[in-house]
């Protein structure tokens, strides 16, 4: 799939996309990425992108023309027709980073990552926002990170990349495979359980700290039901919203709401 990314700081995103398990995927090319750096498609000698609101008020508005100059370039890039007409059909879709959007979550993500998506022409928000017009002609859909205001789009494109190419297969090894992530299905949407490595005795500032026994035993049935029973603890206290849409989904067994029952109230052991 590919991704093109309208920005007026293509500088911010390109080291993610060279750092860290999730850059196999874009040197593979699983997720394909292409920076649009915006202020090439602003006219005159200050390359202007942004003026001030009609109707007053305070900030900058970005100008609709190099938005759609830009977009009409990235289209163009891709094979498609410049314009769409009013009404066709999208065949690639626009995205406008803005906490007017759905909030970004495991679902969402995991339509964007599917292989057969052909991707997006993601467009990096600045300023106090961006003229309706280019808005009204060319967004299909919005994404939020949360419901807060971030100086621009490129966070929570930078959020999507990573997401997205996280999921694609191959790019995380076996050992931290995306299926064990928090919100995964794989693990009916629970939180993850938590987690302990070296040494066995940690010398805390609250004293020496073990980690749950079971962990050491060597027993993988039993450590698989700890951890379930974790996440069903985890999930309960601290997101116990996202445990009821799992309820809701018919995902907790009689054993989970048994546990569940005797337990909730003393939450994981990692506490946070
Ligand atoms: N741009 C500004 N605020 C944003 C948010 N919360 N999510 C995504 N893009 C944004």
């Amino acid at each position: 799939m590919r991704f093109d990314v309208i920005t007026l700081f293509p500088e911010l995103i390109e080291p993610y996309l060279h750092t860290g398990v999730t850059r196999r995927a874009f040197a593979s090319g699983q997720v394909q990425v292409r920076l649009w750096p915006l202020r090439e498609f602003a006219e005159g000698n200050y390359r202007r992108v942004d003026d001030r609101p009609f109707g007053g008020g305070p900030g900058m508005v970005m100008l609709p023309e190099p938005l759609f100059r830009c977009w009409q370039a990235v289209r163009a890039d891709r094979g498609l027709p410049a314009t769409r007409s009013p009404g066709a059909a999208v065949d690639v879709p626009t995205v406008l980073f803005s906490p007017a959007g759905e909030v970004l979550c495991h679902a969402v993500v995991q339509r964007w990552a599917q292989p057969t998506q052909p991707g997006a022409i993601l467009v990096c928000g600045r300023y106090e926002g961006i003229d309706q017009r280019f808005i009204d002609a060319c967004v299909d859909e919005r994404i939020s990170l949360g419901d807060f205001v971030l100086s621009g789009g490129e966070i929570a494109a930078v959020a999507l990349l990573d997401a997205v190419a996280r999921l694609q297969p191959g790019v995380l090894g076996d050992a931290d495979s995306a299926t064990q992530d928090s919100f995964h299905p794989a693990l009916d949407g629970l939180l993850d359980c938590p987690h302990y490595t070296r040494p066995e005795v940690w010398r805390g500032p609250a004293g020496p700290v073990g980690v749950p026994p079971v962990l050491l035993s060597g027993h993988h049935a039993h450590i698989e039901a700890w951890r379930r029973q974790q996440r069903l603890l985890a999930t309960a206290r601290l997101r116990p919203d996202v445990l009821a849409q799992a309820r809701q989904a018919g995902r907790l067994t009689p054993a989970d709401e048994r546990w569940l029952a005797q337990h909730a109230a003393e939450g994981p052991p990692g506490g946070r």
